[in-house]
């Protein structure tokens, strides 16, 4: 990562662009104990840097969970629909992203943040991180779906099956689903798979993370520490 020294001073502080600048080019910030005057300095963000002789540290990553409601799109810039980002009111929100998306029509738990690291982790191909939808289905479950999920489904266009998914039956049209995978409208295509249709979906659970039931549709919290510390 390379960027700016007087953006990445603004972002790690209180201080304005000009402010930040008016302090470089009076000579009160050193990197590494070198005094600099030029604000478009490139920096790797590993310098120390500091301003008046105290030590700045990077401004922390920002993590939030959101109730998303339906009829908002998971995406960051959209023309038509609200996006998750226009109801996430921050500093900074151009730097945050949506972590694994959901459809425009599904509700519930997803996350914001601007740690790319952090975002990959948890929507890699290759991550295992589980994931538990509330799924209202729009007739009755047979008997067989536990197993054929347990042995992964087949979805149209793929060219392996899906890993093994459990199921956790609530009634005979509603359960509770768990997989590891992500691909696209995944959990509506295994139900298509296996001769059904899904009517509501909702994400309940991401990994450690679960939806706080005190969030109505529409409204986020920052995520904890130990929230954030267990997607790993
Ligand atoms: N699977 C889907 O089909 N849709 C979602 O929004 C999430 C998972």
């Amino acid at each position: 990562m390379t960027l700016r020294i007087d953006k990445y001073i603004s972002n790690a502080t209180d201080l304005s662009r000009v402010e930040t600048k008016r302090f470089i080019k009076a000579g009160e910030v050193t990197v590494d104990g070198e005094i600099i005057t030029n604000p478009a300095q490139k920096i790797s963000g590993d310098e120390e840097i500091c301003i008046d002789g105290s030590i700045i540290s990077k401004a922390a990553h920002r993590y939030f969970m959101l109730n998303k409601p339906a009829g908002v799109v998971s995406a960051t810039r959209d023309n038509s629909h609200t996006t998750a980002l226009d109801l996430i009111y921050e500093h900074r929100s151009a730097e945050l992203q949506v972590a694994g998306r959901l459809d425009v029509d599904t509700t519930g738990l997803l996350l914001i943040t601007d740690d790319g690291q952090w975002n990959h982790r948890l929507t890699a191909p290759r991550s295992d991180c589980q994931k538990i939808y509330r799924v209202e289905l729009a007739t009755p479950i047979s008997p067989d779906y536990q197993e054929r999920l347990a042995n992964g489904v087949w979805l149209e266009g793929e060219k392996h099956p899906c890993l093994p998914a459990t199921l956790e039956v609530l009634d005979d049209q509603t359960v509770l689903l768990s997989i590891a995978e992500g691909k696209y409208h995944q959990v509506k295509r295994m139900f298509a798979a296996l001769g059904n249709h899904v009517k509501a979906l909702h994400r309940r659970q991401v990994g450690g993370i679960t939806l706080d039931e005190t969030l109505e549709p529409g409204e986020y919290r920052a995520l904890t520490p130990d929230e954030v510390a267990s997607i790993i």
